[in-house]
């Protein structure tokens, strides 16, 4: 049976972490993500080996969703406040690009003001964020994530379809200055991409006292173009830094901890290692996310959406809501299946679930 006062699920786990999406609009296009640039075509093409595409049989129409479905800045505030009821108390703001959503600072206000909210971040491709990070800053955001995977002008290019290194770099330098350390670089390494960026950007985290986070590939791009073999393994990853570098592994601060981290010999900066394709981290998964148009998605494979926006909509009253919420996550699956045989990728791509 469902406890009254937590959001738990069939497999013992219980969710205190949510991942809001404020919308599917992006003004980047990843090659892991939305790989819709001729740069992302050329990359690809030759690097099909037939039988290893994540499910290149059915690829995805991918359209942006109506504006109108967005659900408004109250209504996401009331579901943080009902899941701040069952004891949520992490909020990682997402997108697409999240700073695309006018008057962000503004919700996260809203977010922050909710009693037993210790830990509101954002995940931001950074472009905006010189514009807009006081006033989030400002508004009590405690932390942020940048998406960076290159460190090379034509190479960033290259994988976001965008000319907008510079800009990312000034805006990690301006997190810093706000105080809003420990600042997030989030880098998604493709083998044969950007992995010859991986020393370069772990000296860039170890220099600058940035938390590095390296990603494993997933099949979560919206052309299906995801292969085994352009994954690049974590435990390659940390052979290839401890090549060069002393690393002392970190404790882990949570058990649903994503990343295994390691620091320098010297300074503040930190490396962590994400791999949910080689190790996953499902067991201790206490994650759920809410979609910008209003869907509750118990995991990033789910093959099935919770609409929350007719309740949201009709009326319904904040006990009817907390029901359906724990009768949602009590269905949480139980892991994902990447790499097997009957692996379906979802129908959103990464851009429009929330990282
Ligand atoms: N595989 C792994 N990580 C991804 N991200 C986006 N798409 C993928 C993918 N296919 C990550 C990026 C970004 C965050 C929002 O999600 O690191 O920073
Ligand atoms: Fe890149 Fe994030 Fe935009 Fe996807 S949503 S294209 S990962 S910046």
């Amino acid at each position: 049976m469902t406890s009254p006062t937590r959001l738990e699920d069939s497999f013992g786990r219980t969710v205190q972490d949510l991942r809001i999406s404020v919308t599917d609009r992006c003004n980047f296009r990843c090659l892991y993500c939305l790989p819709e640039t001729e740069a992302a075509a050329n990359f690809y093409r030759g690097r099909f080996h037939g039988t290893e595409s994540s499910d290149a049989s059915k690829p995805i129409t991918h359209t942006w969703k109506p504006k109108s479905q967005f659900l408004e800045f109250e209504e996401i505030e009331r579901v943080v406040r009902l899941a701040a009821g069952f004891g949520v108390n992490k909020i990682r703001i997402t997108g697409g690009e999240p700073l695309l959503r006018p008057r962000l600072e503004e919700l996260i206000a809203r977010i922050t003001s909710i009693p037993g909210m210790h830990d509101v971040a954002i995940t931001t491709n950074g472009t905006g964020f010189l514009k807009k990070g006081k006033l989030l800053r400002d508004a009590g955001l405690h932390r942020v994530s940048f998406s960076l995977d290159s460190l090379d002008r034509e190479n960033f290019k290259r994988v976001t379809g965008r000319d907008g290194l510079q800009e990312v770099l000034e805006s990690i330098q301006w997190a810093k200055e706000l105080g809003l350390s420990p600042v997030k670089v989030n880098a998604v390494i493709i083998r044969e991409l950007n992995d010859h960026e991986i020393e370069p950007l772990a000296e860039f985290a170890r220099d600058h006292e940035l938390s590095m986070r390296f990603i494993e590939f997933m099949p979560l791009d919206s052309q299906r173009t995801w292969k085994k073999h352009l994954v690049i393994p974590g435990t390659e990853m940390l052979e290839r830094l401890q090549k060069r570098h002393t690393l002392t592994p970190l404790p882990a601060k949570h058990p649903s901890e994503t990343s295994k981290r390691w620091r320098f010999q010297e300074g503040n900066g930190e490396v962590g290692i994400i791999a949910p394709v080689t190790e996953p981290f499902c067991g201790n998964c206490n994650r759920i996310r809410l979609t910008a148009d209003g869907q509750i998605r118990t995991c990033l494979f789910s093959l099935v959406e919770n609409d929350l926006k007719p309740m949201l909509r009709n009326g319904n009253a904040d006990a009817e809501i907390e029901d359906y919420l724990r009768k949602v996550v009590w269905k949480k699956e139980e892991r994902h299946h990447i790499g097997e045989d009957d692996f379906v990728q979802p129908s959103r791509p990464m851009s429009s679930i929330g990282g």
